[in-house]
């Protein structure tokens, strides 16, 4: 079904503004902040013609095929690191709920699939001189891109390929957005990262992280990976991306 602002009033209880077709809904929810956004509020779009993803790559959301959408948070700066973990365990839950198999975080927010990628996140933090005015949680799921003659076909995957059977976006978007709500209420309790923690699908597994071969050892409490390198110290990755060495997974 197509997206429309009055489909989204009858499933949604919070402020939203719905755009048919958006540059990037995070750059709209940076503005939004600005202006006063409350917490909570989303900015959701049906197609993004300039979607970022992390370390400036471009995301895609063609019309009609993804989810697309921002959502405002007001933490408390010491909370900052919590946004990704809360952001990825949430998306896991839709994914889990929908009865998908194999689901697993791909450090540090990856949604994953049978080893693919269903989902991704975007965090913006908007700061002024040292004051936090807000953070933007930005969410894009694949629901129904074609990815079958692309070359990401081996490593993205969408959520109706793997349900096998069509999705209601409006629907998709208002169960995620009820688990947001459920996991930020609870964002300085300990199960945010023990959860987060126990879904990651790479803990115990030979990888590569920023150029360090090793085994994933663990996470620290600020989300960063410690990697076990070949003379047994564990090194500290912060950001960036992992790669499985083996191409195995495990549901830790
Ligand atoms: C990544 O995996 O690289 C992160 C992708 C994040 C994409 C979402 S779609 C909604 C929001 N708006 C953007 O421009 N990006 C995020």
């Amino acid at each position: 079904m197509t997206l429309s602002e009055g489909i989204l009033q009858r499933k949604l209880s919070q402020p939203f503004r719905y755009f048919p077709s958006v540059t990037s809904t995070n750059d709209l929810a940076k503005s939004w902040i600005m202006e006063g956004a409350p917490d909570g509020a989303v900015v959701i779009a049906d197609e993004q013609l300039c979607g970022r993803g992390r370390f400036g790559r471009v995301w895609r959301t063609p019309p009609d095929a993804a989810l697309a959408i921002s959502v405002i948070l007001r933490p408390p700066a010491a909370m900052i690191a919590r946004i990704n973990m809360i952001g990825a365990v949430s998306v896991y839950d839709l994914v889990a709920q929908i009865g998908c198999d194999a689901v697993g975080i791909k450090w540090p927010n990856d949604i994953q699939v049978q080893g693919k990628k269903i989902s991704g996140i975007l965090v913006d933090n908007v700061w002024m001189q040292d004051n936090l005015r807000g953070v933007v949680l930005g969410i894009g799921v694949n629901v129904r891109i074609d990815f079958s003659q692309s070359e990401l076909r081996e490593t993205a995957v969408s959520l109706e390929d793997v349900a096998g059977v069509p999705l209601d976006r409006a629907e998709l978007i208002r169960v995620l957005l009820e688990r947001l709500e459920f996991w930020y209420q609870r964002i300085d309790a300990d199960d945010v990262f023990d959860t987060w923690r126990s879904r990651l699908n790479m803990l115990g597994h030979p990888v590569v992280a920023e150029g360090i071969a090793g085994r994933a050892l663990d996470v620290t409490a600020e989300g960063s990976l410690l990697v076990e390198d070949h003379l047994g110290e564990a090194r500290e990755v912060t950001a960036g991306d992992v790669t499985a060495v083996t191409g195995q997974r495990s549901e830790a």
